[in-house]
C-alpha cells in the first residue's frame, strides 16, 4: 500500500469535510439489538473504548448491560462487552441514585442491587442512545445522561426538586462493588473521602466466558452546584455515615453480599456530575485517567469529542442516500458502528506483562469475529486492525499462544479451530504492516499447527497426534498429551484444515516453500471425513435426497454416525455447544459445516456432484431453514453460490435475509450480535463485497445503495461501487455487466487492492439472471480445479470455459500457491 504523508491526508480530510455535509452518525441507532437476545451494548463509548457507560437492567438478557424488554434499571455501570452470549460480562461498580431517603434517614434508602430495581422502572421513550452518549429517565424522575473518554465515564444526574415523599430533594448517589454476573470475590474494598466525596475501590471478578479472574479498580469524583451533606458505606441493606472504609467478603450464599459507598448532597437545583474511571493497574491509575481525561467535568465538551471520534471512524464509508429507504441506511451504518465497540483497546492497562506493544482485549470470540468483523475493520480502520494483530502476536509472545477468545485479561474458551490463524493470514495477505512482526506472527500460527497445549480448552488445537497420523480428528480420540472437551471432531477437522490453508498462504508469501507445501497438504484433510454414501433423512423418515456428507470417524478409521441435521436450526434436542455431551459439530449441523471448505470450493463442488447439485444443496440449506442466519457459520453460505457460477443467487439470498432477519429495531437482530459480528455481516452484505476471510477475495453482489464510496484511511484513495439502473425495491439485483476502472470486468470477485488503490467498479443491473460472472474463469480462486461446469445448466455457454481457465488461471489469487492451483 502507498503511504501518503500525514499533512497531505489531513489537508485532504479538511477539504472533504468542507464540501461535505453527509453525516453517517445520523444513521446510527445503537439500540438495535437491545432486546430479543441481541445483547448489544447500546451505551456511551469511544471506538474500542474501555469505558462503556450504560444503564444496566435486571433482564435475563443483560449481557450488554441495557435492555428494552420491560426490565428495570438496577444501576449505571462503566465497563461492558457487546453482543455476547453466556454469562453477562463486566458491568462493574454500578452507580444508583435517589432524590432523597425517606425522612432523611439513610437507612431508608434501598442499597442492594436486586432490591433497588423497584426504583428503576423507565419508559422506552425516555431513552436516548447516540454514538458517544446515552440518556434515560427513570420513573422516579431522575434523568441520567452519560458520555465517556477512553477510560473515564462522565454522568449527569438531574433530580426532581422533591422526593417521592414530597420532601425537598437531598440527592444520594451510591456506588456498589457488583458486576452484572455477580461474580465478585472475597475482600473487595471501597473507601469514600468524607471531605471530597471521592470514592475509590477494587474488587476481583470472573471473566464471563473463560478461565481465571481479574482485579479491577475504580475512582469516582463528584461535581456540580450541590454541597456534600454526608457520606459513608453500606453493607447489605444497612448504611452508616460514620464509617468510610469497607473490605467485604463474598459471603457464602452465591450472591455476593451487597456493599459500597454513598455520598449525599444538599441540593437538586443543578445536575450532579459524576466522573468514574477504571483501571486494571490500580485505583491511583484510575484517578489519573479521570483527572487527565476529564479535568473539568465539561459534559458538553466530552460528549462532542466522543461524537467526533465516532464520526471520524465512520466517515471512510459513504453511501448514496438517493431513492433508498432510510431504514436500509440505519441498518447499514448501525452495523458498521457495532464493529468498533469491541475489541477494546486496553493498551497501557495490561498488568500481566510489560511491553511496548498495543494490548487489545475483548476478542469475544475470534470464532465469531474472524469471518467478517475483523475483515471489515481491515477496510474501514486498518490502523486498528494492525494494533489488534500486534496485540494478538504479543499475547502469543507472553502467554505462549495466540488467543481464540479473550476477555477481561483472561483466556476464553476455544470453540473450534485456532482461528487467530485466519485473522493473521487475512491481515497478511491484505498487506497490513505498521510495525507487525510477521516473523513472530508466522511462528505463532505454526505453533498452533505443531504443538499441542496440555490444556487446549483455551488455546491451540487438540488431537494433534491423531491429526498428523490420520489426517482428521477422530471421534473419541485417544489423546494423552493434551486435554480438552473431546467433542466437535468434525467441525474441528474442518476448521483445522482451513487454519492450515491460512498458514500455507503466509508461508507462501514469506517464501517458506517447504512449509507451504506441507500446510497445503494438510489443508486437504477435510476430505478424510467426507463419506460419499452418507444420506440425510428427516426425522419423519422423508429423504432430503442429498447424498455425501461429512461424518465422524473413529481412530480405527471406521465411520461413526451423526445425523447430518443434528445441531441444525431445526434441532431442538441436541446439545451442540461446549458441553461434554456436545456433538461432533459445534453450534451448527453437518449440513452447514458441509460448506466450510473456504479454500477449496471447486473440489467440494465436484464431491457434491457439480455446480447444479451444489447450488441445489445450498438452496436446500437456506430454503428449509437448516441454517440459522443468527449464528456466524451461516455467513459465508449466503454468498457461496459465487463458486458455482451463480453470483445472482448470492444477491438474491442476501436480500432474503436483509431486512427480514435484520431490521433496524431493538428486536431486529436474529441472535447475539457477538461483538459486532452480525453488524459486520449486514454491512458487508449491503456494501456488496463479502469477504472470504483469510483470503484476498471479496465476492461481488450489487450494493443496496446507488453507490458506495470507501476511502482508505491509509492511502486516502476512494474505492467506489456504482449500481447503474439501481432499483430501490431490489427486484433488479442481477448484475448484467461490470467494469473495473472503465475496463470490462467479468470476474465475480475482486481483491483488496480495490480498496487500497481506490478503484471504481460499475455494475449494470437488470431484472433477470445474466451470464455475468458465471464462467469458470470468472470464479473466485480455489485450490482444486473447477470441474463439471462445461454443460452449465442449459442457459449459459460454458464450453470454452475450461480452456480459458487454464490459460488465465495464472492471474488468479492463489497462483502463488503453485502447481496445485488451476492446472
Ligand atoms: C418497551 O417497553 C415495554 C415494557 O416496558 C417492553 O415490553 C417493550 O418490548 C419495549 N419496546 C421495545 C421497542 O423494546
Ligand atoms: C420494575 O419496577 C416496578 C415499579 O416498582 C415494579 O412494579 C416491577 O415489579 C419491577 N420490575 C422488575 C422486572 O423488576
Ligand atoms: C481475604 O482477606 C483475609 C484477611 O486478610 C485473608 O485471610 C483471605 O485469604 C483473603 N481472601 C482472598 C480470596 O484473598
Ligand atoms: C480508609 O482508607 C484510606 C484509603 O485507603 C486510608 O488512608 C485510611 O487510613 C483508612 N481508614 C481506616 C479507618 O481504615
Ligand atoms: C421502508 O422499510 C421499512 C422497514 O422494512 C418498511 O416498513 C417501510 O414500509 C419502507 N418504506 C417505504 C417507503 O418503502
Ligand atoms: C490504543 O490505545 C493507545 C493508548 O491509548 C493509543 O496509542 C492507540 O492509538 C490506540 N489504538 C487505536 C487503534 O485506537
Ligand atoms: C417430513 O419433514 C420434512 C421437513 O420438515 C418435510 O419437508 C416433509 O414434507 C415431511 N414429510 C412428510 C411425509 O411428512
Ligand atoms: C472401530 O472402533 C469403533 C469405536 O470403538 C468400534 O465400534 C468398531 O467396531 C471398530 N471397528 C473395527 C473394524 O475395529
Ligand atoms: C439428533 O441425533 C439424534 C441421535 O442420532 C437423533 O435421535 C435425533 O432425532 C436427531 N435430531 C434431529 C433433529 O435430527
Ligand atoms: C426476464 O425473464 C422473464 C422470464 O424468463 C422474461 O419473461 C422477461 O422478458 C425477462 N426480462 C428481461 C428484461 O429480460
Ligand atoms: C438455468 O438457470 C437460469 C437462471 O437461474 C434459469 O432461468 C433457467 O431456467 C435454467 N435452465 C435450466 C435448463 O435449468
Amino acid at each position: 500500500m502507498v503511504l501518503l504523508s500525514v499533512s497531505c491526508c489531513l489537508a485532504l480530510a479538511a477539504k472533504v469535510l468542507a464540501r461535505d455535509t453527509f453525516d453517517p452518525l445520523a444513521y446510527v441507532d445503537p439500540l438495535i439489538g437491545a432486546s430479543n437476545g441481541g445483547n448489544v451494548f447500546p451505551g456511551a463509548s469511544l471506538p474500542y473504548g474501555m469505558a462503556k457507560a450504560v444503564a444496566d437492567t435486571n433482564s435475563g438478557s443483560r449481557q450488554g448491560g441495557f435492555t428494552m424488554d420491560g426490565s428495570n434499571v438496577t444501576g449505571f455501570s462503566v465497563m461492558h462487552d457487546s453482543g455476547t452470549g453466556g454469562q453477562p460480562s463486566l458491568g462493574n461498580f454500578a452507580l444508583f441514585a435517589y432524590t432523597n431517603c425517606p425522612g432523611g434517614d439513610i437507612n431508608r434508602c434501598i442499597f442492594p442491587k436486586r432490591a433497588r430495581a423497584a426504583f428503576g422502572r423507565f419508559s422506552n421513550s425516555s431513552v436516548s442512545a447516540k454514538p458517544g452518549t446515552f440518556a434515560i429517565t427513570l420513573d422516579s424522575g431522575i434523568r441520567v445522561e452519560m458520555t465517556t473518554t477512553h477510560h473515564t465515564s462522565l454522568f449527569s444526574f438531574a433530580f426532581p426538586s422533591v422526593g417521592p415523599d414530597d420532601e425537598p430533594a437531598q440527592p444520594l448517589i451510591l456506588q456498589d462493588l457488583t458486576d452484572l454476573a455477580d461474580s465478585r470475590q472475597d475482600n473487595a474494598t471501597v473507601t469514600v473521602d468524607s471531605s471530597t466525596g471521592r470514592i475509590t475501590g477494587s474488587a476481583r471478578f470472573f471473566p464471563s466466558f473463560g478461565t481465571g479472574s481479574f482485579v479491577l479498580h475504580f475512582c469516582t469524583d463528584f461535581a456540580g452546584g450541590a454541597d456534600i451533606v454526608d457520606s459513608g458505606i453500606f453493607v447489605n441493606s444497612r448504611a452508616s455515615t460514620e464509617v468510610h472504609n469497607l473490605t467485604i467478603s463474598r459471603s457464602i450464599n452465591g450472591y455476593p453480599l451487597p456493599g459500597g459507598a454513598f455520598v449525599r448532597f444538599n441540593s437538586a437545583a443543578e445536575p450532579i456530575l459524576v466522573r468514574t474511571a477504571t483501571s486494571f493497574i490500580s485505583a491511583e491509575r484510575a484517578c489519573e485517567h479521570a483527572e487527565t481525561e476529564i479535568p473539568d467535568f465539561d459534559f458538553t465538551a466530552v460528549s462532542e469529542a466522543a461524537t467526533d471520534a465516532w464520526r471520524a471512524k465512520m466517515s471512510p464509508i459513504k453511501v448514496s442516500t438517493n431513492k433508498v429507504n432510510g431504514s436500509m441506511l440505519i441498518n447499514f451504518y448501525s452495523g458498521i458502528y457495532r464493529t468498533m465497540v469491541n475489541p477494546q483497546n486496553y493498551t497501557g492497562e495490561n498488568p500481566l506483562w510489560s511491553s511496548s506493544e498495543p494490548y487489545f482485549d475483548s476478542f469475544y470470540c475470534i470464532w465469531d469475529q474472524f469471518r467478517s468483523q475483523l475483515p471489515l475493520l481491515t477496510i474501514t480502520d486498518p490502523v486498528a486492525v494492525t494494533d489488534m494483530v500486534r496485540s494478538l502476536i504479543d499475547t502469543y509472545r507472553h502467554l505462549g499462544w495466540l488467543p481464540d477468545c479473550r476477555m477481561s485479561l483472561n483466556k476464553g474458551y476455544t470453540q473450534g479451530g485456532s482461528n487467530a490463524d485466519v485473522v493473521l493470514a487475512d491481515a497478511y495477505v491484505k498487506g497490513l504492516k505498521g510495525g507487525i512482526n510477521w516473523d513472530d506472527g508466522y511462528a505463532a500460527v505454526v505453533k498452533d499447527a505443531e504443538v499441542e497445549p496440555y490444556d487446549w480448552c483455551c488455546e491451540g488445537r487438540g488431537g494433534l497426534d491423531s491429526w498428523k497420523a490420520l489426517g482428521y480428528i477422530p471421534v473419541q480420540d485417544f489423546d494423552y498429551k493434551g486435554f480438552g472437551t473431546m467433542t466437535r471432531s468434525i467441525s474441528r477437522t474442518l476448521e483445522y484444515a482451513y487454519n492450515d490453508f491460512c498458514i500455507a498462504q503466509m508461508a507462501s508469501k514469506l517464501g517458506k516453500t517447504i512449509d507451504k507445501e506441507k500446510y497445503i497438504e494438510s489443508s486437504g484433510n477435510w476430505q478424510n471425513l467426507f463419506k460419499k454414501d452418507q444420506e440425510s433423512v428427516w426425522w419423519n423418515g422423508s429423504d432430503t435426497g442429498f447424498v455425501g456428507f461429512f461424518q465422524p470417524r473413529y481412530l480405527n478409521e471406521t465411520w461413526g454416525f451423526q445425523d447430518p441435521l443434528n445441531c441444525s436450526n431445526l434441532d431442538a434436542y441436541s446439545v451442540c455447544s461446549l458441553q461434554n455431551t456436545g456433538r461432533e459439530t459445534f453450534e451448527s449441523s453437518i449440513w452447514e459445516y458441509g460448506f466450510f471448505v473456504p479454500h477449496d470450493q471447486a473440489t467440494l463442488i465436484t464431491l457434491y456432484g457439480g455446480p447444479s447439485a451444489f447450488t441445489a444443496r445450498l438452496d436446500y440449506l437456506h430454503d428449509r431453514s437448516i441454517t440459522y442466519i443468527g449464528n456466524e457459520p451461516s455467513f459465508l453460505t449466503v454468498f457461496q453460490y459465487h463458486y458455482a457460477g451463480r453470483p445472482a443467487l448470492s444477491a438474491l439470498r442476501s436480500h432474503a435475509y436483509i431486512p427480514s432477519s435484520f431490521s433496524p429495531t431493538p428486536a431486529g437482530l436474529p441472535g447475539n450480535d457477538d461483538s459486532g459480528a452480525m453488524g459486520s455481516f449486514v454491512a458487508f452484505a449491503m456494501m456488496g463485497l463479502f469477504p472470504n476471510p483469510g483470503q484476498d477475495v471479496y465476492l461481488i453482489t450489487p450494493p443496496y445503495f446507488e453507490h458506495v464510496n470507501i476511502r482508505h484511511p491509509l492511502t486516502g484513495k476512494t474505492a467506489r461501487v456504482v449500481n447503474v439502473h439501481f432499483d430501490p425495491s431490489y427486484r433488479d439485483v442481477y448484475i448484467q455487466s461490470a467494469t473495473l476502472d472503465g475496463e470490462v470486468y467479468t470476474r465475480n470477485w475482486i481483491d483488496h487492492s480495490f480498496f487500497t488503490e481506490g478503484k471504481e467498479l460499475v455494475l449494470t443491473l437488470g431484472r433477470n439472471e445474466s451470464a455475468w460472472g458465471t464462467r469458470v474463469e470468472d470464479l473466485p480462486p480455489s485450490l482444486g480445479q473447477y470441474e463439471g461446469f462445461e454443460r452449465g445448466n442449459g442457459s449459459f455457454k460454458r464450453a470454452a470455459a475450461a480452456r480459458l481457465w487454464r490459460r488465465e488461471s495464472g492471474k488468479a489469487g492463489f497462483a502463488m500457491l503453485g502447481d496445485k492451483f488451476g492446472t
